[in-house]
């Protein structure tokens, strides 16, 4: 079965760098990032894995908890972050599920065959609080992701759920956003957006971040 953004993520136990993990009761009443990374012990993992350590504090502020996954067993993950400490110069401050069953990476559709039949691309899930897939990415082992552009995505959503607004392309917080098209009634408009909006045509009025 695909998974669509609105499906709800599958829900698993698997064991981790800290302990069992059983997702949803994992995820809790936060938003969660559950993203994977092809091997241990290979160059771009171990920078990609490095920058989400540096970044804890940000996914905190935004209430999300972020977990990887990999196809590798527990032993391998727990040797390999002395690594990732040593070279990245932090050390991994979330979980790392261990998935040598492909149970996670199966269900999640995260191997490709016709890019490798055993490893799993670098997928990246972003799931609600009501467990809901709300953003998907997948990039090839090569290429590493931009885990700051994955934070932009969190803001959006966020403030998107908030505040019945979309962002533009290259948004940036604290830049204007596009008003909902389904909301027309003027009372409402003002309500919602007392700094006012600029019409550039019916379907597209901007205005002001609303929260800042
Ligand atoms: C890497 O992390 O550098 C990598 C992993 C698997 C395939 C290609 C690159």
């Amino acid at each position: 079965m695909s998974l669509h953004i609105g499906s709800i993520a599958p829900d698993f136990t698997q064991e981790s760098t800290e302990g069992p993990i059983h997702f949803h009761e994992w995820i809790g009443n936060h938003w969660a990032i559950l993203f994977s990374h092809p091997k241990d012990f290979t160059p771009v993992c171990t920078t990609e894995l490095g920058t989400v350590a540096k970044l804890k504090g940000e996914f905190d502020k935004r209430g999300v908890k972020v977990i990887g996954v990999s196809v590798d067993d527990l032993g391998a993950h727990q040797r390999w972050v002395g690594d990732i400490h040593e070279t990245q110069g932090t050390p991994v401050n979330f979980p790392l599920l261990a998935d040598p069953d492909r149970k996670v990476a199966t269900l999640y559709d995260m191997i490709h065959p016709e890019a490798n039949d055993t490893l799993t691309v670098r997928s990246v899930f972003v799931i609600d609080p009501n467990k809901k897939i709300r953003l998907t990415l997948t990039y090839p082992a090569p290429i590493g992701r931009n885990f700051d552009e994955i934070l932009r995505t969190v803001d959006a959503l966020q403030l998107a759920d908030k505040y019945s607004i979309a962002t533009p392309a290259n948004w940036k917080d604290g830049q204007d956003v596009i008003i909902s098209a389904s909301i027309t009634d003027p009372k409402v408009l003002k309500e919602k957006f007392p700094k006012g909006y600029k019409e550039l045509k019916p379907y597209l009025r901007t205005t002001p971040q609303p929260n800042r």
